[in-house]
C-alpha cells in the first residue's frame, strides 16, 4: 500500500514538474519573439549602435525614441537587414535572423515601412499593394491569399479601395503613408517595423495614422516597433518604449513611467507639441 502510495505522490509530483517546464517553455516563446542582444551596427567606420540590447513580446507595441541622429532608423534596418550589425545576435522567435538577407527576413514575418512614406508613385494603388504582396506570394504559390489580404488592407484604409485605379504620385500624403502600410502589411508579418509614420502630415492625418496602428495590434494581432518623432503621441498608444541617445539605448519602462518620467519629458515631451497631439 505504502509503495502504491508512493507511486502515487511520484506521478503527482512528475506531472506538476511536467506542467511547470512546459509554462516556462510557453513563457520563455511568449517573451521571446524578438530578442536583440548587444547589436553594434557600423557605416564604414562610424558606429551608429552600440551595444544595444532590447526586446519585444508578442501583441505588444514598443516605441522607439530619440533626437535626430541617434540611431532610430539604423536599429530598424539593422532588423530587417538593410544595414545588418557588425556584432551581436537578433532572434526572432529564437531563430538567429542577423546573417539573413532581407527577403528572407521578410518572408519570416517581419515587415518594415521605411522613413518617408516609399510608394510606387507611377502605378496605382492596387498594383503597389500588389507589389508588396510578391514575396510573400511566391512563397504561397497563390493568387487567393492575395486577393485576402488586399481585402484586409481596403477594410483597415477605405479610402484606398476607393482610389485603388488612381496612381498612387497623385494620393495625398496621409494616403500616401496609408498605402506604404498597406503594402507592408501584405505580407502578413507577425512583426511590423514602422519608420516615423506621421512624419509631415497634418495632426489630423497623423491621428488617423496612429488609429490605424493601434487597429494593426489590436483586431490584427500584429507586433508593433514604432519609431515615432511625436514621442507623446507613440506613448500614448504603446505598451513600452526604449529611449535612444547617440547610439546608446539609456532608457526603457512601460509607457506610463517613460510619460512620468522628467528627463523624457524635458527632451521629448515638449509642451509646444502637447496641445497639437492631446487627444
Ligand atoms: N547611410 C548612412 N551613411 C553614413 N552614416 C549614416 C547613414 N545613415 C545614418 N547615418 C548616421 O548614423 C547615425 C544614426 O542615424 P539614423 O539611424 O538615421 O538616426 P535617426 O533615425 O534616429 O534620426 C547618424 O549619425 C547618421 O548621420
Ligand atoms: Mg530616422
Amino acid at each position: 500500500m505504502q509503495i502504491l502510495r508512493n507511486e502515487a505522490y511520484f506521478l503527482a509530483y512528475a506531472a506538476v514538474t511536467k506542467y511547470a517546464a512546459q509554462r516556462c517553455i510557453w513563457i520563455f516563446y511568449k517573451i521571446a519573439m524578438l530578442k536583440i542582444k548587444n547589436i553594434n551596427t557600423y557605416y564604414g567606420q562610424a558606429q551608429a549602435l552600440k551595444n544595444v540590447s532590447l526586446h519585444l513580446t508578442e501583441g505588444e507595441v514598443v516605441t522607439l525614441i530619440g533626437a535626430n541622429g541617434a540611431g532610430k532608423t539604423t536599429l530598424l534596418n539593422s532588423l530587417s537587414g538593410v544595414v545588418p550589425p557588425r556584432s551581436g545576435e537578433i532572434l526572432f522567435n529564437n531563430v538567429p535572423i542577423n546573417n539573413l538577407a532581407v527577403h528572407q527576413i521578410v518572408r519570416m514575418g517581419i515587415s518594415q515601412v521605411p522613413e518617408g512614406r516609399q510608394v510606387f508613385k507611377p502605378i496605382s494603388v492596387e498594383d503597389n499593394l500588389e507589389l508588396g504582396a510578391y514575396l510573400h506570394h511566391r512563397m504561397l504559390g497563390g493568387g487567393d491569399e492575395v486577393k485576402r489580404n488586399k481585402e484586409m488592407v481596403y477594410d483597415l484604409f477605405p479610402i484606398l479601395r476607393e482610389r485603388r485605379k488612381q496612381l498612387a504620385g497623385t494620393l495625398s500624403g496621409g494616403e500616401q503613408q496609408m498605402l506604404a502600410i498597406g503594402r507592408a502589411f501584405m505580407a502578413r508579418p507577425k512583426l511590423m517595423l514602422l519608420d516615423e509614420p506621421s512624419m509631415g502630415l497634418a495632426p489630423m492625418v497623423a491621428q488617423e495614422i496612429f488609429r490605424v496602428i493601434e487597429n494593426l495590434s489590436r483586431e490584427n494581432k500584429t507586433t508593433v516597433l514604432l519609431v515615432e518623432q511625436n514621442a507623446r503621441a507613440a506613448l500614448k498608444m504603446a505598451n513600452r518604449g526604449y529611449v535612444l541617445e547617440n547610439g546608446h539605448l539609456i532608457l526603457e519602462g512601460t509607457a506610463a513611467e517613460l510619460l512620468q518620467n522628467k528627463d523624457v519629458q524635458r527632451a521629448y515631451l515638449g509642451k509646444d507639441k502637447k496641445e497639437i497631439w492631446e487627444r
